[in-house]
C-alpha cells in the first residue's frame, strides 16, 4: 500500500523517482508526487490518479536536482486528491515526507502543532507528521551540529508516532542529505556508488543496484552522497548488512505480455519448478527443505499445525489443510491472520504455526506471527519475497523463488504456495506413516506439474472463447468438493477482484444448503471435477444445477467418465495425483477470470480499490 522512492546521488532525479514509481505502481495507484530538492526550494508536482499522469504533469518544469523524493498512493486518511497527494511540506516549507502507513495519533499531532503556528493544507495524517519533523528541526539547539540536526530531528519525531510508517525525508537546508525509516511498512535502502536509493520494494531498485538493506522496525537511515549511517529511533547506532538481491530487471518486466497478470500465469511452468529445485530426497521419496531451522526430532513432536494468512495466501493454507491432513495424518487449523491476531485462540505446547505471505509484509499476517510468537510458539513462513519483514521475524521458513509477481491479482504465487504445501505434506508423511512407494508417487506428480501447466496455458484462446460468452453475467458461483473447494474459492475471488462480477466459492454439495437459490440461466456455475469416488456426487451435484436452467463451465480431468451434454462448456486438464491436482485445477479459472476482465475493459493489473501489499490493518 503506497510506494515510495527517494534517490540521493549524481543523476538527474526526476527520470529516476518516475521510473521507480512505475515499478511500485502496482502498491497503490490514486494518486502520485515527487518532489525534487532544488536551491530555491522543493521543486513539486502531484496529480490524481496514475504515474502516467505525474509524467505528463512532471513534464511542464525541468527538475534539475539529483536530490529527490516520491509517491504512488493508496488512499487512507482523506480522499483521492491533489492536496492529499503525497509528498506533504511542512507549512514553513523546511521539510518534504513521503510516507507508507498510517499514524494513528495524527488528531493529537496537530492539535498540538497548530498551538505552535503550524498550518495544514490536506486531510491526510502524514501532513501531521512533515510538520512535527519540521517543529522538531525548528527547536534543535544552535549548539547541534548541522549535520545531524535535520537526522536528529526526524528521530526525535518518530518517538512519538503511533501506528506505522516508512518514510523518506528531504529538508530544505540539506542538499546533500535524505532520511528514511521504517515501522511496520517496508523500506529498503538500494546501496550503489556515491548514490543511494530509498524504496517499499526491491523492484525500484534493481536497475540501479543489486546491493540493499532491508531496514528493521524502529530504524533510521541518515544518507548523503558519501555514505549512509543507521540507527534505531532511540539513538543506538546499527551495523547495517548489505544483502544481493537475486531478482533481476528482466523478472519485472511485462516483456510481451499485455499485462503481468497473464505474464504470471504463463510464468507458472517456471515457477513451480523454482519451488522444486534442490528440494527433493536424493532417493526420491519425500521432499527437503533447508530453512525450517528445526530438527526431525522436532519436527515428529509436532501434533498440530496452524495456518495463517490472509486472501489468496489464506486459500493456499486451506489447501495446505486437505494435503497434509491426507498425507501427514497431523490435524491442521486455518485461520484468517486479522482474526487470530485479536482472538485467543488456545494452541498447545506440540502446535507449530504456519504464515504464508507472497509479499511478506501483510499487516495482518505480520500481526499473527507476533502474536504467536509473543506466546511462545515456533512460527515458519511461506513467503515470496526475500528480506521481508515476515521472512526476517520467522523462526525459519520456505521461500517460494516465483519470482517478483507485480500484477494485483494473485496467481504464481498461490500455485507455488500449494505446490510447497504439497512438498510439505509429503515431508511431514514420510516422517511418519507414508510409505516410500507413496512418497515416490508423490514426487514423480510434483515434477510433473510444471509440463501439465504448460498444456492448460497452450489452451488460453479456448478459456478466452468461454469468458467471452459469459464475460456480461453479473454472478457467478465456483463450486468444488474436497480439495477443489479452495480452488473453488480462489476462482471466486480472482474474478471479483479483477472483473468486479459478483462471485461466491462453495463446497458443491453445500449449494444445496442456500446458494442454489442464486440459479438461474443468468448464474453461471464454474465446478471441478477429477476421477475417483468423489466424482459421481460432483455429476449429481451438476445435474442440480442444470435441472434448474443454470449454464455449467466444467473444469475437469481427462480421466472422467462423464455423461454427454454435461456442462454447457468444458476445459479439460491433465489427469494428475491429489498432491499436483489443485495446482493444476487453479489454472484454467485464472485465465477464465483474467479473460472476463479483459472483455469487460477492466484495467486487470490495477483493480479499482485494490493494492498488491496491504500494510494498513
Ligand atoms: O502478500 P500476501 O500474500 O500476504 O497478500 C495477501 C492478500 O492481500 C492477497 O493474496 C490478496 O488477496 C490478493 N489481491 C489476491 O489476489
Amino acid at each position: 500500500m503506497c510506494g515510495i522512492v527517494g534517490y540521493i546521488g549524481k543523476q538527474p532525479v526526476k527520470r529516476i523517482l518516475l521510473e521507480g514509481l512505475k515499478r511500485l505502481e502496482y502498491r497503490g495507484y490514486d494518486s502520485a508526487g515527487l518532489t525534487v530538492y532544488a536551491q530555491e526550494g522543493f521543486q513539486l508536482a502531484k496529480t490524481v490518479g496514475r504515474v502516467a499522469n505525474l509524467t505528463k504533469a512532471a513534464a511542464k518544469s525541468t527538475f534539475p536536482g539529483t536530490l529527490g523524493i516520491s509517491h504512488t498512493r493508496w488512499a487512507t486518511h482523506g480522499g483521492v486528491t491533489d492536496a492529499n497527494a503525497h509528498p506533504h511540506i511542512s507549512s514553513d516549507g523546511k521539510i518534504a515526507l513521503v510516507h507508507n502507513g498510517v499514524i494513528e495519533n495524527y488528531a493529537d499531532m496537530k492539535r498540538f502543532l497548530t498551538t505552535k503556528g503550524y498550518t495544514f493544507s490536506s486531510e491526510t495524517d502524514t501532513e501531521a507528521l512533515c510538520n512535527l519533523i519540521a517543529y522538531h528541526y525548528a527547536k534543535e539547539t544552535e549548539g547541534t551540529p548541522d549535520r545531524t540536526r535535520f537526522f536528529t530531528a526526524v528521530r526525535k519525531s518518530l518517538l512519538h508516532v503511533e501506528g506505522t510508517y516508512g518514510i523518506a525525508v528531504l529538508c530544505a537546508d540539506c542538499p546533500d542529505e535524505m532520511v528514511g525509516a521504517r515501522k511496520g511498512s517496508p523500506l529498503i535502502l538500494g546501496v550503489g556508488t556515491g548514490e543511494y536509493l530509498l524504496a517499499s520494494d526491491v523492484a525500484a531498485i534493481v536497475t540501479h543496484t543489486s546491493n540493499v538493506v532491508y531496514l528493521k522496525d524502529d530504524e533510521v537511515v541518515h544518507l548523503t552522497r558519501e555514505g549512509f549511517q543507521v540507527m534505531t529511533t532511540a539513538e543506538y547506532g546499527v551495523e547495517a548488512k548489505i544483502d544481493q538481491v537475486t531478482w533481476t530487471v528482466e523478472d519485472a518486466e511485462l516483456g510481451d505480455f499485455a499485462h503481468y497478470m497473464l505474464k504470471e500465469i504463463f510464468d507458472q511452468p517456471a515457477s513451480l519448478e523454482n519451488a522444486m529445485r534442490g528440494r527433493f530426497s536424493d532417493d526420491g521419496s519425500t521432499a527437503k527443505f533447508g530453512g525450517l531451522n528445526l530438527t526431525p526430532h522436532e519436527l515428529r513432536q509436532v501434533d498440530r499445525i496452524v495456518f495463517t494468512a490472509c486472501g489468496t495466501a489464506w486459500h493456499a493454507c486451506l489447501v495446505a489443510e486437505y494435503l497434509i491432513e491426507k498425507f501427514a495424518r497431523i490435524p491442521v487449523e486455518v485461520e484468517y491472520a486479522s482474526e487470530f491476531r485479536y482472538r485467543n485462540a488456545p494452541l498447545d505446547k506440540n502446535t507449530l504455526v504456519f504464515v504464508v505471505s507472497q509479499s511478506g509484509e501483510t499487516i495482518d499476517t505480520l500481526a499473527a506471527l507476533r502474536e504467536a510468537q509473543r506466546k511462545g510458539y515456533r512460527c515458519l513462513a511461506i513467503t515470496n519475497v526475500v528480506g521481508s519483514t515476515i521472512a526476517r521475524e520467522s523462526d525459519g521458513g520456505i521461500y517460494q523463488h516465483a519470482g517478483p509477481e507485480i500484477g494485483v491479482a494473485s496467481t504464481k504465487a498461490f500455485t507455488s504456495q500449494i505446490l510447497i504445501a504439497a512438498m510439505l505434506a509429503l515431508y511431514l508423511g514420510r516422517m511418519r506413516d507414508l510409505s516410500y512407494a507413496d512418497g515416490v508417487e508423490i514426487v514423480k506428480a510434483l515434477k510433473e506439474a510444471p509440463g501439465h501447466v504448460k498444456k492448460i496455458v497452450a489452451q488460453a484462446e479456448h478459456i478466452r472463447s468461454i469468458a467471452a460468452k459469459y464475460a456480461q453475467h453479473a454472478d457467478f458461483l465456483f463450486l468444488g468438493r474436497q480439495a477443489m473447494f479452495p480452488i473453488a474459492l480462489e476462482g471466486a475471488l480472482k474474478l471479483k477482484e479483477i472483473s468486479y462480477i459478483h462471485a461466491e466459492g462453495y463446497p458443491a454439495a453445500e449449494m444445496k444448503h442456500g446458494p442454489i437459490a442464486l440459479i438461474s440461466e443468468q448464474c453461471p456455475s464454474v465446478f471441478f471435477a477429477s476421477s475417483g469416488e468423489i466424482l459421481q456426487k460432483v455429476v449429481s451435484n451438476i445435474q442440480e444445477v442444470k435441472a434448474r436452467r443454470g449454464k455449467v463451465i466444467l473444469i475437469h480431468t481427462e480421466d472422467c467418465a462423464l455423461p454427454d451434454g454435461l456442462a454447457d462448456d468444458t476445459i479439460v486438464i491433465p489427469a494428475a495425483h491429489d498432491a499436483a491436482l489443485p495446482v493444476l485445477a487453479t489454472v484454467p479459472v485464472q485465465l477464465l477470470s483474467y479473460y472476463i476482465a479483459l472483455e469487460r475493459g477492466c484495467d486487470v493489473d490495477k483493480p479499482r480499490n485494490l493494492a498488491k501489499s496491504v500494510t494498513v490493518e
